[in-house]
Parts: C-alpha cells; structure tokens; sequence
C-alpha cells in the first residue's frame, strides 16, 4: 500500500480480512494500572478508525528489571488486561526484554470485510468532519513530567484516553462514512492533512467548535509545549492556513500530539447529525462537528 494508513489490511477470502497494527511507548501517566489501559486502548484504536474488529493481542514489554520493583509490570500488565477484556480482545501470547525503561503496548490483531475498510484519506466535498474526543492530552502529560499539572487536568485526560474507540467505530461502521483516522502523534492538524494531501478536496477547520481538555488552556501558555508538538507545527505549516485571530494556545493545541486520542471522521453532511446523535447517545458525549471537506483549497486546510 502507498499510503499510510492506520493499520495493514491483508485480505484472506472474498469476505474477510485481517487488519494488523501494532504500538508500545513509555509511562505517559504515574500510575501504572492507568498506564497499561491507555497503551492498550492507543494499541487497539489504528483497527476501530479501519472499522476493524480487534480480536487477539501479544503484549510488547520493555523492563527494567534492576531498577524496577516487579509489581509494577504486574500492575501495567493488569491494567492492560482490565482494557482488553472490555475491548473483548483475546490475549495470545506476548514477549518481554530487559530494557532502561519501561515500554508497554500490543501488537492487535483483528478482522474487517475487505469492501468495508475505512480508509484514511478517501473523503469527500461536502463531508462534516467529527471528532470524538477532546484536545490537549500531549501538553498535559508535559505538565504532568515537569509537576505542574492539577489533579483535574490528569483526570480528564486519563478518562478520554482509557476509552476505547469501539462504540464511535461501531456507529461509523453502521451509518456508513468516507473516511476516517485516528488522532494521535501528530496532531489533529498532522492527521488531518494526512486525510486531504495529493488529494483533490480541502478542508475548513472551525477552530472554536474543537473540543480540549479544561486545563490545556492554562498549562501551554504556560509553556507547557511537547517537543512533538513543534515538530508536527514544523511538518504541516506549508499546508495550513490560520486565520490571525486565533489565539497561540489554540493553536498549539491543534497541533498537539495525542496519545490515544479520539476518531476524525468525515461523514456525508446527511448523515452527520444521525451519526452525532448516536455518538451522544451511547455515550461518546464529546463528539462534534468541527469543521467541513470543501471543493476549494484542495490539499489544504483553512482554520478560521
Ligand atoms: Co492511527
Ligand atoms: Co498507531
């Protein structure tokens, strides 16, 4: 496949296919059960932006087992199952090696009708573009290594990103859309370029409507900024047009990169309130619409 989409997608008979992904990376939270459902949640959501169905999982262990009291993997590893299992996400196997620090993460393994995989970068003019969580989870855990973060902020942030993608994905899957990613280190402007680049539609992005978390305000200005963050800014400027009216810590928000983050997905404008009712109602309360696919600009995004 040329493209980068979110998982690999290999097809196995006319009506089945598997989808594969895999991701692992260091504490972004103090506790370690917290920690393994969010490596477990980030690992499974590349399959639910495909409209895929995770099923198995091997986990990916990094240790440090000199420096590292054992009952601290036994709390990652635990978290990670609690996730799992309510994912309904059957663990296989798994492999661990002695490393200076600690990396948990799965590789998933899951099914999807080859006719039925969403991809990344097929939306179309007219699309209304939802997302399903809010903004800011990067600058937060910034906060939360250099100490400054409240207690509210790390809440908010550990409840978003413990929660799985599967009911949004299921909805999607049902009503029926042209496209969708998952945001996550590169930002909601890096995943949403991703979506529009070499492709023949633009995007406007309404940047008051995009939601972020309470304390993300407060916490990059000030300067609560990841390293990513820059590089995404760096990456994307070329391709994104920001209305001068929008202040610096919006705009630093909307390229922060995000771990386990929410679904962007572009949906048919008369499909879009159904989907975001359904979203609402089954509990994926933080869903909306931020913006439009447009015929004009094409590669581009207008954030106004
Ligand atoms: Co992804
Ligand atoms: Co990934």
């Amino acid at each position: 496949m040329e493209r980068a989409e979110d998982a690999g997608v290999y097809k196995l008979t006319g009506d089945l296919a598997i989808v594969q992904t895999v991701d692992f990376f260091t504490p972004i939270v103090d506790d370690a059960h917290q920690f393994g459902q969010i490596a477990v949640t980030n690992a499974l959501s590349d399959v639910y932006a495909m409209g895929g169905r995770p099923l198995t999982a091997l986990n990916i262990v990094c240790f440090p087992r000199d420096a590292m009291d054992i009952s601290v993997l036994q709390d990652v590893l635990r978290g990670g199952m609690d996730k799992m299992h309510e994912a309904g996400v059957i663990l296989v196997g798994g492999h661990t090696v002695e490393d200076p620090e600690l990396k948990y993460g799965l590789a998933v393994t899951g099914t999807i009708h080859p006719d039925k995989v969403i991809q990344n970068c097929t939306a179309r003019a007219g699309d209304k573009l939802i997302l399903t969580k809010p903004l800011g989870t990067g600058i937060i855990s910034t906060a939360i290594k250099g100490g400054k973060a409240d207690e509210e902020s790390v809440e908010s942030i550990v409840r978003s990103m413990t929660a799985l993608n599967r009911t949004a994905s299921e909805l999607m899957v049902e009503v029926g859309v042209d496209a969708c990613t998952d945001i996550t280190g590169f930002g909601l402007l890096g995943h949403a370029g991703q979506m529009i680049e070499g492709s023949d539609v633009g995007m406007v992005i309404d940047a008051a409507s995009v939601p972020c978390f309470p304390g993300a305000k407060k916490l990059a200005e000030m300067g609560m900024i990841p390293g990513g963050l820059r590089r995404n800014r760096d990456f994307r400027k070329n391709m994104v047009d920001i209305g001068t009216n929008i202040p610096e810590f919006l705009q630093d928000i909307l390229f922060d990169p995000q771990t386990s983050g929410g679904l962007l997905i572009a949906v048919p404008e008369n499909k879009a309130s159904k989907l975001l009712d359904e979203l609402h109602e089954k509990g994926v309360s933080e869903a909306v619409i931020i913006g439009d696919v447009v015929a004009q600009n094409k590669g581009r995004i207008q954030v106004k």
